[in-house]
């Protein structure tokens, strides 16, 4: 897949700590999109996902003539609504993978009177739709197989559709034909009522399409488990603006990660208030010994108190694609975990159950494998099989839950992670940002500017043979390339992507940036003053955080910036502040200046630096801040070798000593 390697190789990890934005929800961003493509009135939707499985259905609406205008921010679209028809009547649509494209899509185009041709990738073939299609041609659609009877791809004709009585479906091979028969049935005019035969599967995703309907103004009444009547009348009508949740399945994961490696690691954008079925997932977790909180609209989650997490025996017919994390995490439990009534797993996007069972065999677990459930044993004594090779089976949902083993300071490797962009394309930086080895020391050198902090860091690193990390190097160059490139300092979103796509590179003591060499660039004033004003801003912190916390390998890593202690490595081994008094540091920098053939002004300098110093301290976001845990020291009249060597003593005996023989 494009920009993704092949593989990815992850871990050792064993912490797991932050907070993190969610991408917007699969579910709610393809209904909310067709909703709005039959409804009356245009919609804004905001937070809509950006990836593959959305794109399908953008490119399904685009295709049927629904005009889909982006808007000027991430994730804004405003679909003009065609009051229950497409314009386009006759055409061949291309939908991937996406069966929540797919299915809806089924149900309402077979409704509509016009000619089309459904497709995807050959696994969508596979996947079962017979039983929404007996029910369509029950109130008289005319849908045709133009492959295997019951699978896709489909032919539809104008039929004779009846509005009005009764309909039957399945519900227990998927919760989506329902879903699609509820979405396309308004379009009829008539009261109807559906009718579900055998178990309902999956009912909350049910419970998000009702919700969803409710807010294009169609209100289904349900008499009873399993009956749902339509009213009849003038179909759906756009609210105006729209709100895609972030993604409940995709929290699992790092709620799953925070559980794991300790935490807390917070999930934002979903809640108690979600529409969601998967924020119960938290509860499954807390099950499981791991602390949980939810607010409005976060979620978190820690480590039990004890440290080990407990193993369950639970029924997730409600959750099944969260299940898949758990099943994953039953890796760390204290003993055997059963994962009941998931059958729906053999008709996803792979056999989701026989994939988990061989996978996670490969990690050292012991798995039983049935029709509808699993049994997964970690191994003995917790230790998990380094270097495993994992497939992923072209589901993005098995190469997300198997990030989660590496946590157990082992190193793991994921075959095909670009499979991850149908949901989530960015989810292995995401998660990188927030996992990590603690078993690699870190010293944290924070302080104001021209504290010495860089210099003395670059030689704390040199004498321990560790790596070295400029922070403010970073900063300054997200400035360098926003100059360049033209942006706004204002523009916080373009800003943001620029710090988590920056093309740079640290070789041989030079800085890269695309092939050019910017060490002295990034030092001049205007980069320096650009620097302080984009540190400012939350999205580029959030974007730089990954690449920081990367440079955390063995043997260890010497950091300095200004939030390296509070906020990028929280458990640095040694936390140092250094400052100086204004004066000298004004005149450290003039020195500085002149040795390089420079002209400078001491006064000028000074008042710039006090200037950089009320900006740095007082911003909103990561103002600089000693840590309550920062050893201070105070380098007004030490020399750099002063400041070196007493770096060094404080974290040597930060060090557990080797007895010596
Ligand atoms: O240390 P420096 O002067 O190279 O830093 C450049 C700018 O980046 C400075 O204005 C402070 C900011 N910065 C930051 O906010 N956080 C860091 N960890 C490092 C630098």
């Amino acid at each position: 897949m494009a920009g993704y390697p092949d593989h990815l190789d992850l871990g050792p990890l064993n912490r797991a700590s932050g907070t993190l934005r969610l991408p917007g929800s699969k579910s709610i961003s393809n209904r909310t999109l067709l909703l709005a493509a039959l409804a009356q009135g245009s919609t804004d939707i905001h937070d809509l996902l950006a990836a593959d499985d959305v794109q399908r259905m953008l490119d399904a609406l685009g295709a049927l003539g629904v005009s889909v205008e982006k808007g000027g921010r991430a994730g804004h679209v405003r679909v003009s609504g065609n009051a229950g028809s497409f314009p386009v009547k006759r055409t061949d649509l291309f939908l991937g993978n996406a069966g929540t494209a797919f299915r809806p899509l089924t149900a309402v185009l077979a409704l509509s009177g016009g000619h089309y041709r459904l497709s995807g990738v050959p696994r969508m073939h596979e996947r079962p739709i017979g039983d929404l299609v007996d029910a369509l041609r029950g109130v008289g659609a005319d849908v045709r197989y133009l492959g295997n009877d019951g699978y896709p791809p489909l032919e539809i004709f104008p039929g004779n559709v009846r509005g009005g009585g009764g309909i039957r479906v399945r519900g227990d091979v998927s919760s989506q034909f329902l879903t699609a028969l509820l979405m396309a049935l308004p379009l009829t005019g008539s009261e109807t009522t559906i009718e579900v035969v055998g178990e309902l599967i999956s009912k909350p995703y049910v419970d998000i399409t009702l919700n969803l309907m409710a807010r294009f103004g169609v209100v289904v009444r349900r008499t009873g488990e399993s009956s749902f009547t339509i009213p009849g009348g003038s179909g759906f009508v756009s609210p105006g603006e729209m709100f895609v949740e972030g993604d409940a399945s995709g929290a699992s994961y790092f709620l799953a990660a925070g559980a794991i490696g300790g935490g807390p690691l917070r999930v934002e954008g979903v809640g108690r208030h979600s529409i969601q079925g998967d924020v119960h997932f938290a509860d499954a977790l807390a099950a499981m010994g791991a602390r949980v909180e939810m607010g409005d609209n976060w979620i978190e989650a820690r480590a039990p108190e004890s440290n080990r997490l407990r193993a369950f025996d639970l029924d997730l017919n409600h959750i099944p694609d969260a299940a898949m994390t758990l099943a994953v995490a039953a890796l760390f439990a204290d003993g055997p975990s059963r994962l009941r009534n998931i059958a729906s797993w053999r008709v996803k996007e792979t056999d989701r159950i026989a994939a988990m069972a061989k996978e996670l065999r490969k990690i050292g677990a012991t798995v039983e494998e049935g029709m509808d459930y699993l049994v997964v044993t970690p191994p003995q004594s917790s230790i998990l099989t380094p270097h495993a090779v994992i497939d992923t089976y072209d589901d993005h949902r098995m190469a997300m839950c198997f990030a989660l083993a590496a946590l157990g300071g082992v190193p793991v490797r994921i075959n095909d992670p670009g499979c991850v962009a149908k949901t989530f394309p960015d989810y292995f930086d995401r998660f990188r940002a927030v996992t990590w080895d603690s078993s690699v020391p870190v010293i944290a050198i924070d302080g104001p500017s021209a504290s010495g902090k860089g210099t003395v860091a670059q030689r704390v690193a040199e004498q321990l043979g560790f790596h070295y990390l400029d922070s403010g190097a970073l900063y300054r160059l997200v400035a360098l390339a926003a100059i360049r490139a033209g942006t706004g300092l204002q523009d916080a979103e373009t800003l943001g992507r620029l710090a988590s796509a920056l093309p740079v590179e640290f070789r041989e003591g030079r800085i890269w940036l695309s092939q050019d060499d910017v060490t002295d660039a990034i030092r001049r004033d205007e980069v320096s003053a650009a620097a302080s004003l984009v540190a400012a801003i939350p999205a580029v912190r959030q974007g730089l955080m990954l690449r920081q916390r990367a440079f955390r390998r063995a043997p260890g890593l010497v950091a300095d910036g200004r939030d390296m202690a509070t906020v990028v490595f929280p458990d640095a081994k040694l936390k140092v502040f250094l400052t100086a008094a204004a004066e000298e540091r004004a005149l450290r920098r003039y020195k500085q200046l002149i040795d390089k053939g420079f002209d400078a002004n001491l006064a000028a300098l000074l008042l710039e630096l006090r200037q950089r110093d009320e900006r740095d301290s007082t911003r909103s976001v990561a103002p600089l801040q000693k840590s309550a845990e920062a050893q201070v020291l105070d380098t007004t009249g030490l020399s750099i070798e002063e400041t070196t060597s007493r770096v060094i003593q404080w974290f040597e005996s930060a060090q557990p000593r080797v007895p010596s023989r």
